[in-house]
């Protein structure tokens, strides 16, 4: 054997010793996102949410959202659901000051303008040329140093499950991974404010679920306002402090959900609310 050939094999060896206690940790991982006991709720972290009277039409369009008040509490986790097209992605983007509204006002955190604000889309927007960790940098603003940059950034790949894949380009991972990694951009901040617009939409179920007890248990240890957007009504009742249904431009239903957590699969009390919410999308008023 060549000495780059022997150098080579001890590589791999120490590739699989490290493959497998990756799969240890993320498995690890897994069971704790899954049944971890309840975190304490930090307060005090996340942005108040308030619109006033906001109207949205694009040019030469009706308006898509019309003359809308909203108050989110700093901290609630909010689901918004309706049908394609009925402006949810809009409703998020002027909450995030993407959009400019027509007319009314938009109010986040203080006012002051300070607060992080994160979103996180259905696909996780990597940078091929990035190694992992640099991707959750990039979610850093540029004060610090790269080594205080990398360090933050490992620690939140570390709470995503994801501490082993810090080194590895985007194009080795797994959807369900890749969408870790965006989370783990968008935490890497610390926002006070995380929107998410179908963040797990392209996921399989099982993932999903997964990818669920992580934003909740993410969610309760750093206390910061969600906004979730979602097609999965189930996803919603499963998160959610409240839900939002969207419809003709206005709120339809404003539906507070308060099950305990973390929140069992098939609680019949969610399920009833799940069935009463579809029934409303789908026209099937009681
Ligand atoms: N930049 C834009 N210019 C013109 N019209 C727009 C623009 N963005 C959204 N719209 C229109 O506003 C309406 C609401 O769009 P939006 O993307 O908010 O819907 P959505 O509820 O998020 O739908 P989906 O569930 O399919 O994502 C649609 O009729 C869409 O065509
Ligand atoms: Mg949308």
């Amino acid at each position: 054997m060549t000495a780059s050939a022997a150098f080579h094999f001890r590589d791999m060896a120490g590739q699989n010793r490290a493959e497998q206690a990756r799969t240890e940790r993320e498995g690890n991982e897994r069971a704790r996102f899954a049944s971890g006991p309840p975190l304490r709720q930090t307060e005090g972290r996340g942005s108040a949410v308030t619109l006033r009277g906001v109207t949205k039409a694009f040019e030469g369009g009706a308006p898509v959202i019309k003359n809308l008040d909203l108050d989110i509490p700093a901290g609630q986790f909010v689901a918004i659901v309706g049908r394609s097209g009925c402006g949810k992605s809009t409703l998020l983007r002027l909450i995030l000051g993407l959009e400019t509204p027509s007319a009314g006002e938009v109010t986040v955190g203080d006012g002051s303008g300070r607060s992080t604000q994160r979103i996180m889309f259905q696909e996780p927007r990597l940078l091929p040329w990035a190694r992992v960790i640099d991707n959750v940098a990039v979610g850093l603003d540029r004060s610090g140093g790269r080594v205080q940059r990398r360090a933050r950034a490992s620690a939140v790949l570390d709470e995503v499950g994801l501490g082993a894949k810090a080194g590895v380009w985007p194009a080795t991972l797994s959807g369900g991974q890749r969408q870790r990694v965006a989370l783990a951009r968008a935490l890497v901040s610390r926002p006070a404010l995380l929107a998410l617009d179908e963040p797990l939409g392209a996921l399989d179920a099982l993932t999903r679920i997964d990818m669920q007890s992580m934003m909740e248990r993410i969610w309760r240890t750093q206390g910061f306002t969600a906004i979730l957007v979602t097609h999965d009504v189930g996803e919603a009742v499963a998160l959610a402090d409240r839900i939002l249904v969207i419809e003709a431009g206005g709120i339809a239903l404003d539906v507070p959900v308060d099950a305990a957590r973390p929140r069992r699969r098939g609680d019949p009390h969610l399920a009833a609310l799940e069935g009463r919410i579809l029934d409303h999308l789908l026209g099937r008023r009681a």
